[in-house]
């Protein structure tokens, strides 16, 4: 019997040697050590030996199995080694092959321009604000003191849906919208970035844009207040040596009202084509929220004060990046819009 089980081991062990593959030792494993293996054969028959024998049989089977199961695994992962050397030789990735090109999306214009106005607001203490686009005669015009029939509402031509509702005008409405929400709660400090619309229909005007607003509502709110506000604002925007001008005009939601020039970015205020050779450039109307509009919303105006402001995003985008068409803004075209695709400007 001693015999027998050095047979089996010996040959199992040349097998495992001359195996060229992971199936052939899977084969001789079940061959030797399987439920029918020649082992397990053996270790079967050990009821029939002596008490003697048995210990001295056994240990001897299980020495065998032990290097037999040692010799399998070592082979095992010698081949598996191979297997995957090999997988890794036909499956080379050649690196220095051209990559296929990502085209990253670029942030438009229009939107750079109102993150940077968001940014520089909150940086401030403002609340970015917004209304409906679809809005109310009420806000858009009743509350901000232009009664029906008023003249002033030529100013803007409106794009009507009922009698009672049109596509805002003005992001002033936003103006009554926050006035009427807070009821007499100060401080207010706002800025409202949309989209507006009005019936326009020569070359350099579209019938939809878009404005800021700007609103602030505190006791003891003065001109200079909305002075020094403006010019923080621009220069931002425009430069550190941007220069402003007031010119007084008329809007019916504020007294004293103004529309504000800035100095000729491209000229420097010398006078150029841009500025049609004055040295000025209009962008925007503001003044100080007239009391009838804090009245009407529930601000007593012998407490409170504030200013108001709005303008053309537009044209702010035109300037600050040199683009002369405002119709390149919405066409949407990948050539221009990749220009703005850098970080530094
Ligand atoms: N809403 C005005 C316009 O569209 C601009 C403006 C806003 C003027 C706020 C004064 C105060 O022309």
């Amino acid at each position: 019997m001693e015999e027998s089980i050095n047979e089996i081991k010996n040959k199992t062990l040349d097998e495992i040697l001359n195996a060229k593959n992971l199936q052939e030792i899977e084969e001789i494993r079940v061959k030797a050590l399987g439920k029918k293996g020649e082992l397990t054969a053996i270790l079967k028959m050990m009821g029939t030996l002596s008490e003697e024998d048995r210990p001295k049989i056994g240990a001897l089977v299980n020495l065998a199995k032990a290097q037999i199961t040692e010799k399998i695994t070592e082979a095992e992962n010698r081949f598996k080694e191979e297997e995957i050397n090999k997988k890794l030789e036909t499956e080379k990735i050649d690196v220095t092959l051209p990559s296929k090109k990502i085209i990253r999306g670029s942030k438009h214009p229009l939107n750079r321009v109102i993150e940077e106005i968001e940014d520089l607001f909150v940086s401030m203490g403002y609340d970015v604000a917004s209304g409906p686009e679809l809005e109310t005669d009420e806000y858009c015009f009743e509350r901000l003191n232009l009664p029906k029939g008023h003249p002033a509402r030529d100013m803007q031509d409106s794009f009507y849906i009922t009698t009672e509702y049109l596509l805002r005008t003005q992001t002033s409405a936003v103006q009554a919208r926050t006035l009427m929400a807070n009821k007499d709660k100060t401080p207010i400090r706002e800025i409202v970035p949309g989209k507006t619309y009005r019936r326009e229909d020569d070359a350099t005007h579209s019938h939809q844009f878009n404005q800021v607003e700007a609103l602030v509502v505190d006791e003891n709110i003065s001109f200079a207040n909305l002075k020094a506000t403006l010019e923080i604002f621009m220069k931002h925007i425009l430069g550190e040596n941007t220069k402003l001008r007031f010119r007084p005009s008329y809007f019916p939601f504020t007294e004293p009202s103004y529309e504000v020039d800035v100095s000729c970015f491209k000229c420097g205020g010398k006078g150029c084509n841009l500025c049609k050779n004055t040295g000025w450039i209009e962008l925007l109307g503001a003044g100080m929220v007239h009391p009838n509009v804090l009245r009407m919303n529930g601000y007593d105006p012998n407490k409170y004060s504030g200013f108001a402001f709005g303008t053309g995003l537009d044209r702010l985008a035109m300037f600050k990046y040199g683009i002369t068409d405002i119709r390149l803004l919405y066409e949407n075209d990948i050539r221009f819009l990749k220009q703005f695709d850098r970080r530094d400007i």
